[in-house]
């Protein structure tokens, strides 16, 4: 069994799957699960490196007694103190009383506000290291990545960056644990929204991260969801990279709120027109069909971003207003902007998307379309003009 859990040097995987869970942080929908992977350094000294959610503390207590028997743990690394992670922090804590729980300044007070615990502490600052005898562990902090105490613990002897969120995916891991041993096709698509979803908002915070990581040799991402990545951990460093510099592949997502199909019918204009102009990748989205999740995901993978709504009670449609806080939310950048909006007697959509674009900063592309009641020759030929302009402005980026 032990062999089995093993990563590299010393290291193994003693995380678990969660394919009961409908919505992550009661939000996001888990149609292939998701994975709480904590590690086990079976060295001189015993760390384990983040806990799992504490629905299942039983899997994971017994994975850890099949690789260290009897032995106690020394130290428990808290990278991040979110309760997916940080769940089986107090249960730990009863087995393994002696633990000492190692974290840096805005760690220690979360673990006394979530679990109560105080007591010995090993604080930690950036650059800090622990020697656990083969391993040599360095600690960098990555405030935001995603939580105001998320660090990362560096494995100097097997270059093993154990890195929180960072790098993480939705997903269970079925059967194996590494890349090298999983096929790992799910995972990509899941990662770009696991990002957007998640972490989306803190680009910047990520960006700094990956300047810190950037000097270190390192073999072997182990994050806190998704695949210990071995074989293709330069591809997941390049996928993080490039979303949390907001850059988008060409490619329009229109998302719309419609009642009756009228609103739709702007879309499909659109649509058509952006694909006559040569753009492959175009996405359309019923935001009342389509869960925001995948919207927001598809929104991070693309430059190009159109947006209509119906009018609703003087109002945008409720999820089309929704959708649109959450854009704000994660302070998305560097997308090009195009909206259309309906009415049936009193025109109120098209004002409240112009309040929107505004607040986003995003780059205006084309003339917004407004229709009145349903499609007239002259909305069709409007719409085809806004396509005709994201069209344009995207093929100048080539
Ligand atoms: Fe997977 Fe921010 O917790």
């Amino acid at each position: 069994m032990e062999q089995k859990t093993k990563i590299k040097g010393k290291v193994h995987y003693v995380g678990v799957n969660d394919r009961t869970k409908h919505l992550f942080e009661g939000l996001w929908p888990l149609p292939y699960g998701v994975s709480y992977n904590s590690y086990l350094i079976d060295d001189e000294k015993v760390a384990l490196v983040d806990t799992v959610d504490i629905c299942y503390f039983e899997v994971f207590l017994h994975k850890i007694r099949s690789v260290i028997g009897d032995r106690p743990i020394d130290y428990l690394i808290i990278n991040h103190m979110e309760p997916d992670h940080s769940g089986s922090l107090s249960l730990i804590k009863q087995h393994y009383p002696n633990i000492i729980i190692v974290g840096n300044k805005q760690t220690f007070g979360m673990v006394e506000g979530f679990y109560g615990i105080t007591g010995e502490q090993y604080l930690i600052a950036n650059g800090d290291s622990l020697d656990l005898g083969y391993h040599k562990l360095t600690f960098y902090l990555t405030p935001m990545v995603h939580w105001p105490e998320t660090m990362m613990t560096f494995d100097e002897t097997e270059g093993i960056i154990f890195s929180g969120d960072g790098f993480g995916a939705f997903g269970t891991l079925d059967g194996g644990f590494m890349d090298t041993r999983l096929n790992t096709d799910i995972f990509w698509q899941e990662m770009i929204r696991y990002y957007s979803n998640i972490v989306g908002k803190y680009g910047s915070a990520v960006q700094k991260a990956l300047e810190k990581l950037a000097p270190l040799s390192i073999t072997t991402i182990c994050s806190t969801h998704g695949p210990v990545w071995i074989e293709q951990k330069d591809r997941v460093i390049d996928i993080y990279d490039r979303m949390s510099r907001y850059e988008g592949e060409e490619g329009v997502v229109i998302v719309y709120g419609t009642m009756y199909g009228n609103t739709e019918q702007m879309a499909e204009a659109i649509a058509l027109e952006l694909s006559v102009q040569g753009i492959k990748n175009i996405v359309l989205h019923n935001v009342n069909k389509r869960h925001p999740s995948y919207i927001i995901a598809d929104i991070f993978k693309y430059k190009g971003l159109i947006i209509g709504s119906a009018t609703y009670c003087n109002e945008l449609y409720p999820e089309i207003d929704s959708l649109l806080s959450k854009i704000l939310t994660r302070d998305m950048k560097n997308r090009y902007l195009g909206y259309f909006g309906s009415f049936c007697w009193s025109s109120a959509a098209l004002r409240h998307m112009h309040t929107f674009a505004e607040k986003s900063k995003f780059e205006l592309v084309g003339i917004p379309v407004d229709m009145k009641i349903s499609m007239s020759d002259q909305t069709y030929d409007e719409c085809e003009a806004l396509g005709l302009a994201m069209a344009e402005r995207l093929k100048q980026d080539r």
